[in-house]
């Protein structure tokens, strides 16, 4: 799925030069669960970033199912983001004059999809993440958790191979927590999904099958046999 080869990315502020990545090789086979731990700074975000081609590398490439990222166009990348790759960040950034159904919709009008096939298609993805009766809430009546899973819809309503989490649970307390948790796991083992998330929470490192460590752009990736 993922091939990445001698990674890295630089930023440059005026004379200072940040290497947010440094060399990193890292393949991700379809349909695991990679989770990316390590300290503040240390690359995860950015890490996140270039694997759902919202930038490219410095230097190095990625090979998502036999395409460079680091060499495609623009557009051919926005393409990609549009199709392929489903995002969930730890703020949920609903729209607050949409509901919930019409949240979720946002993501299918860049792809042309009719209106009554992305009522449908937004309908059937809040089912899947258990918001069913939640169709017309508007963000400001929904829970935290709530509003997180509209946000899961949003992502994966497009069908995506790939669904990419940047501390999907860090703005959520610990009920909220494990009610969005349950629902990315169910969807990762039920669609087949690529599923690459940044955690600060250690419970959930634990029952990782396969666990990034990053730290000062450098990454270290090990196997956990019993999960
Ligand atoms: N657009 C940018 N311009 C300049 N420097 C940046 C930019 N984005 C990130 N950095 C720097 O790159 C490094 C890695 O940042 P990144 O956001 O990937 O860290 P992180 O591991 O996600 O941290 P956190 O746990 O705090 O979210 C940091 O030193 C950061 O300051
Ligand atoms: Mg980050």
């Amino acid at each position: 799925m993922y091939t990445l080869t001698s990674v890295s990315k630089r930023y440059r502020r005026g004379k200072q030069t940040i290497n947010a990545l440094d060399s990193i090789d890292l393949t991700i086979d379809r349909g695991d669960q990679l989770v990316v731990q390590g300290p503040t700074g240390g690359g995860k975000s950015t890490l996140l970033q270039l694997l759902g081609g919202l930038d490219r590398p410095t230097t190095g490439s990625i090979v998502l199912d036999g395409t460079d990222l680091a060499k495609l166009s623009e557009a051919k990348l926005t393409k990609v983001r549009a199709t392929t790759v489903g995002f969930v960040f730890q703020s949920w950034n609903l729209i607050p004059t949409l509901n919930a159904r019409e949240n979720v919709e946002t993501a299918l009008v860049p792809l042309g999809v009719r209106p009554g096939e992305r009522r449908r298609r937004a309908a059937q993805a809040l089912e899947s993440v258990g918001l069913g009766e939640r169709l017309t809430h508007l963000p400001g009546e929904l829970s935290g958790g709530q509003q997180q899973r509209v946000a899961i819809a949003r992502a994966i309503v497009k069908e995506p191979k790939v669904l990419l989490a940047d501390e999907p649970t860090g703005n959520l307390d610990e009920d909220m927590r494990d009610e969005v948790m349950s629902v990315l796991e169910s969807l990762w083992r039920e669609r087949g999904l690529t599923f690459v998330m940044v955690t600060h929470d250690s419970a959930i490192a634990r029952r990782a099958p396969r666990l990034a460590v990053i730290r000062k752009g450098r990454i270290k990736v090990s196997e956990n046999a019993a999960a």
